[in-house]
């Protein structure tokens, strides 16, 4: 068979949230890109997963032309509420950092950065198969995919590993130089999405001797939940009135008493983990978002870092095709790692001291709840908090 041939200057493999920014940010600049995705569009809008965006995310978005539509829908935080059984206090994000986050789902960025792709009639090639890069080391890069029956070819100066957790681009970094840190908790978090009103206008973060539970939200009449189960649980376990009735007990009193329970409309089931890949760049390709590392939900970090990569990397790319440097490209890796372990740590802090890791801890529970009321005490704890919730400035 024939293989088409196609060049472009900035190859992405993956159209989920960074490989869509970084093309969009690349296209606005004039930059050409051309994005390969493996599952069709409906199924990229159709995962529901993040819900939080830091203050600088939004600003990212909107310096990249999509943020009309999360600064018009999305829902302004300033600020939300860690409890442990019933006793609860609040983490004022506004007062001690002067910044908010927005809570607005990944589906919603994802189909707002569709729309302005579209507009800008990017190049995207959906529902690809046998994805495979080659000549990293060479001043032309290759990735080859098939696209329905036929065979192509991409040359390109750079390739975008932006394809996700379970993505291919990572298996190019040469075994003998890349390193990889791996945390497995033990624990799993089942999250329902229902039409129902949140349980309060701002989000939850619950500790609880049962498990951590988590109360958030998409909009006004769409609720999102998390309870911490055993990283065994399995989903037909949990019919919608079992989730709701141990949600109810991990929540404050009051905010059992009014939550408002409905049939779910999502439910699924995430082991909880930490991977951090070392380095990000091998020759021609960078790696950005969960492609290069996964992080536990609890600080809601995942899509913010996938952001601040891209931020990184679309800034390396502008300063090479505009200025002729290399080297913020060079330096890419080592930047974006640096706040990469910094939000490890945010993450697993957070992940620990509200969770349950075995059953039957009762010093490690004892330990967390001493935890959470120092900082319940503490301005300067929690103002600590904050800084690292709403993320570091870029
Ligand atoms: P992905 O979204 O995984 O996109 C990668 C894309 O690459 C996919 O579309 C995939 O189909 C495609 N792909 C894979 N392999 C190939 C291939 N071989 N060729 C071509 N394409 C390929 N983060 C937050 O910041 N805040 C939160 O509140 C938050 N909550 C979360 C809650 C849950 C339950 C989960 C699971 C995650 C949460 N996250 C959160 C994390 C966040 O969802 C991820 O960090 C984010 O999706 C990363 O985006 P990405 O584009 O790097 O990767
Ligand atoms: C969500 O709404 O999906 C969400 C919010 C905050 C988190 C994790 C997930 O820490």
């Amino acid at each position: 068979m024939k293989i088409k041939k196609l060049h472009t200057q900035v190859a992405i493999i993956g159209g989920g949230p960074s490989g869509l920014l970084l093309s969009q940010i690349l296209m606005r600049q004039n930059i050409e890109t051309i994005i390969i995705e493996a599952q069709s569009r409906e199924y990229v809008l159709k995962r529901i997963r993040a819900g939080v965006l830091e203050h600088d995310s939004v600003e990212l978005l909107k310096n990249s032309g999509v943020g009309e539509r999360v600064l018009r829908n999305g829902m302004k935080h300033d600020g939300f509420l860690i409890s442990s059984d019933n006793d609860s206090f609040r983490i004022d994000l506004s007062v001690a950092t002067g910044k908010s986050v927005y809570v607005y789902g990944q589906t919603e960025v994802t189909i707002d950065l569709y729309k302005a792709q579209d507009k800008m009639k990017a190049k995207i090639f959906h529902s690809v198969k046998d994805v495979d890069i080659s000549d990293l080391n060479s001043t032309k890069s290759k990735v080859q995919f098939n696209y329905l029956k036929q065979n192509y070819e991409i040359t390109c100066d750079y390739i975008a590993g932006c394809d996700g957790s379970k993505g291919i681009s990572k298996n190019y970094i040469p075994k003998k130089i890349q390193k990889k840190y791996i945390i497995n908790y033990p624990f799993s978090w089942l999250g329902i999405l229902a039409n129902t009103k949140p349980a309060n206008d701002e989000l939850i973060y619950a500790s609880h001797k049962r498990g951590f539970a988590l109360a958030s939200m998409r909009n006004e009449n769409l609720s999102r939940y998390y309870i911490q189960t055993s990283h065994t649980e399995k989903i037909e376990n949990w019919p919608d009135e079992l989730f709701w009735e141990e949600l109810c007990i991990r929540l404050p009193k009051p905010y059992c008493e009014r939550l408002e329970r409905g049939e779910s409309i999502e439910k699924s089931i995430t082991k909880i983990r930490s991977l951090i890949l070392e380095p990000m760049q091998w020759g021609n390709l960078f790696l950005a978002g969960d492609a290069a590392h996964i992080m536990p939900p609890t600080g809601a970090k995942g899509l913010n870092l996938a952001f601040s990569d891209v931020f990184y990397l679309s800034e390396g790319f502008i300063s090479y095709y505009k200025k002729g440097s290399s080297t913020k490209l060079k330096n890419y890796s080592k930047t974006t790692l640096k706040r990469v372990w910094k939000t490890v740590r945010f993450s697993k802090w957070m992940t620990s001291i509200l969770h349950n890791s075995s059953e039957n801890s009762l010093i490690e529970r004892n330990l967390n709840t001493l935890e959470l009321e120092k900082i319940k005490k503490s301005k300067n704890a929690q103002k600590l908090v904050a800084e690292q919730y709403v993320g570091a400035p870029y």
